[in-house]
């Protein structure tokens, strides 16, 4: 049986939710975050150390302003309502991505909450925020330049922004494409691809691919 250290997961499909409801995409991100606590109990009732969750892209500026815009506002209000459950649940919050570009205010917020929950040891929640897997290499390599470090590959892996491999990855929403999320700590990640849209997948449909993971026989590359 396959241990799932580390899980990624690409949440796609909240506009579509919303549209199919005639309500707005904005509406469908906010019934998406509120998916994120059911995942973190999963992971935490059945001892995933790492939860990787694509949130916002590098590529994610183009969409209209408004949305850009709501989203921003929308992190901030999660963090504001997660906190204390993060601190109660034993979990430590963390940002993958570039957050340079961000308000003030939003960075004040990732900054507090990651103090709060720093000690925590339960499940380690990695929100991506601002981030794209070539621009984290490209951060790590000129990281690694700076200092004079030579590049191969442990010396890149310890500089990414999370240096764990990704076990499974799970993306929402039907579109079979990682979109430029943990290229590099997904190598040997199994894929699962599911056409449920982010705001209905829930912890049933995470148990039964989390199954189907851990009977796999995953070589690495050997045989
Ligand atoms: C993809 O759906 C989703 C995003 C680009 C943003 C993900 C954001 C959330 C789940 C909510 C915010 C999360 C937190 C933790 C505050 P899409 O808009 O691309 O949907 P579509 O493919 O149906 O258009």
């Amino acid at each position: 049986m396959n241990k799932l250290n580390h899980l990624a997961i690409i949440m796609d499909g909240n506009g579509r939710w919303a549209k199919k409801r005639g309500f707005l995409r904005t509406n469908g991100h906010e019934a998406g975050a509120n998916v994120v606590s059911d995942m973190c109990e999963f992971c935490i009732d059945n001892g995933v150390k790492i939860l990787s969750l694509y949130a916002f892209s590098t590529e994610n500026w183009k969409r209209p302003q408004k949305e850009v815009d709501f989203l921003m506002n929308l992190l901030k209000k999660f963090l504001l309502l997660k906190r204390d459950d993060f601190i109660k649940n034993g979990i430590k919050f963390n940002t993958i991505g570039d957050i340079s570009p961000f308000s003030d205010e939003l960075k004040n917020e990732i900054e507090i909450t990651k103090d709060a929950t720093r000690e925590n040891t339960n499940l380690l929640l990695n929100l991506a925020i601002n981030y794209g897997s070539k621009d984290e290499i490209i951060r790590a390599v000129k990281k690694l330049n700076l200092k004079g470090c030579e590049i191969n590959e442990a010396n890149l892996n310890a500089a990414l922004d999370e240096s764990e491999p990704v076990d499974l990855l799970i993306r929402t929403g039907g579109e079979s494409r990682l979109s430029n999320f943990m290229l590099w700590q997904a190598s040997y990640a199994e894929l699962f691809f599911t056409p449920t849209l982010w705001p209905d997948f829930g912890k049933n449909e995470l148990a039964s691919i989390v199954a189907k993971f851990k009977d796999i026989e995953r070589r690495f590359g050997g045989v």
